[in-house]
């Protein structure tokens, strides 16, 4: 398995350009089954997940072709509608083509997701969202096997929210299946993130008719058909925060250009609190962190516009050098500490328990080998890297190839030494 090299204490300086949202493009290439006709995708990030959904895609029917950062779409044939395990277990937003499938073919199987490392993820709004719309929901063999009523599926008014709030991927496909339920429907405690947006108002401009996305109630008024359509996927908000991160860890000086600093504000108020110096326009963020030693911080995760659980792993590798002691919460997935352990091996001053990270800042870290074990917590481990005296090993990266494209290659243009060795075997 390959690994990572990385020569920490050099700056990164110049400027990185943002891909687009991972957490965008899943669900709209599943909200692709929809279309009576092709649809063309741009800004597509190049990352293994995507391969993954499009892979999904190709097994009920959908014809592919790719040019570029460019993907376009298109149902040929619906003989098949079940979605494979053996896909569905490699990534878990898979399971963004239910909701989408049932309204379409009116019955499908998809493959029960499976957990991965940073909790239990379970999928009980999905389908409670599914059976209010009249979805019969059974599991048979590790597949959920859903079949709409005769005549479709109906509109209703659904309360989405479970212990942890509001659930993005059980929105994205409650939503996805109410645009062509017979009637309107109503989604309380929908998730609110930027990906639901821009997921939502890829359906209007299929022809969909929904309102309120982006605040804790939908509404869906079904329509008989969506055409097909083009679209540009929104910048990953999550990246343009790993990048920002990275630079404030390394006393680097970084502009980051077309990403969405609206919609990262909670993020940027961690960053302002912890006296990182950034400014910013519509589309770029700049970083100037030559002087810096972060200031200590409290954070908590939850649901947009809050701060995003999917930034917590970066901001620890941050508060792991910052002035003082910060406090970080995880509200979403309280296990989602992982990039904690592997930190600790390399000097930090990290206790975790009951869903808390405890994070006393020390002056400097120092390389390691260490091991990366979610997408997010890789991220983590090259920015505790690049901040760490002396070379860092870290292995199993191919975590963080599923969420951001070629980040060796980018990182090493703006001055990481960042080098990509080959597996042993
Ligand atoms: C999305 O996952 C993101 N993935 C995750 O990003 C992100 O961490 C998460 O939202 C939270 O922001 C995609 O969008 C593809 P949830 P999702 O359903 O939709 C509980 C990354 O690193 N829950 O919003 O699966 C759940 O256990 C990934 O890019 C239920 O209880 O997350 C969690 O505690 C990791 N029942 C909370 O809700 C359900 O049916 C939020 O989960 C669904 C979720």
């Amino acid at each position: 398995m390959e690994s990572f090299s990385i020569i920490g204490g050099k700056p990164v300086q110049g400027s990185i350009a943002v891909r687009g949202s991972k957490n965008a493009t899943l669900p709209l290439l599943a909200a692709s089954l929809l279309a009576d006709g092709p649809c063309e995708f741009s800004n597509v990030p190049l990352l293994r997940d995507v391969q993954t959904q499009v892979k999904i895609l190709n097994t009920l029917g959908v014809e592919t072709v790719w040019q570029g950062r460019r993907v376009r779409t298109q149902v040929i044939d619906s003989y098949n509608n079940t979605a494979p395990y053996e896909l569905v277990k490699q990534m878990r937003a898979g399971v963004c083509v239910l909701g989408p499938l049932l309204a379409k073919r009116g019955e499908c199987k998809v493959s029960l997701p499976g957990g991965c490392v940073i909790g239990e993820r379970p999928i009980d709004l999905h389908l409670r969202g599914l059976e209010a719309l009249g979805a019969e929901i059974s599991m048979e063999h590790g597949y959920i096997h859903a079949k709409a009523p005769k005549g479709g599926l109906v509109g209703n008014e659904i309360y989405l929210g479970g212990k942890f709030g509001s659930s993005v991927t059980a929105t994205e496909n409650v939503m996805s299946a109410a645009v062509l339920a017979r009637g309107t429907t109503t989604i309380e405690c929908a998730a609110c993130e930027p990906e639901v947006v821009d997921v939502a108002q890829f359906l209007n401009a299929m022809g969909a008719r929904i309102e309120g996305a982006g605040s804790p109630r939908i509404t869906i008024r079904g329509v008989k058909r969506l055409r097909g359509c083009a679209w540009s996927v929104i910048p990953d908000r999550i990246e343009a925060a790993t990048f920002v991160v990275l630079a404030a860890a390394c006393r680097g000086q970084l502009t980051i250009k077309g990403c969405r600093p609206d919609h990262m504000l909670a993020f940027l108020d961690v960053l302002r609190q912890m006296q990182v110096p950034v400014s910013r326009s519509a589309s770029s963020l700049t970083i100037d962190a030559r002087s810096l030693r972060p200031a200590a911080c409290d954070v908590v995760t939850l649901p947009y516009p809050a701060f995003p659980t999917d930034c917590q792993a970066q901001i620890m590798a941050l508060a792991a050098i910052a002035k003082g002691t910060s406090v970080i919460t995880e509200r979403i997935y309280p296990e989602r500490f992982m990039a904690g352990a592997e930190m600790k091996r390399m000097g930090a001053d990290i206790r975790v328990a009951n869903g808390q990270a405890v994070v006393n800042g020390v002056s400097a870290l120092q390389g390691a080998e260490v091991m990366a074990s979610d997408l997010r917590a890789s991220a983590a481990l090259v920015i505790a890297a690049a901040a760490a005296k002396g070379e860092s090993l870290i292995s199993r990266i191919y975590h963080i190839d599923r969420g951001y494209e070629r980040i060796d290659e980018r990182l090493a243009k703006v001055g990481l030494a960042i080098r990509r060795c080959p597996g042993a075997g």
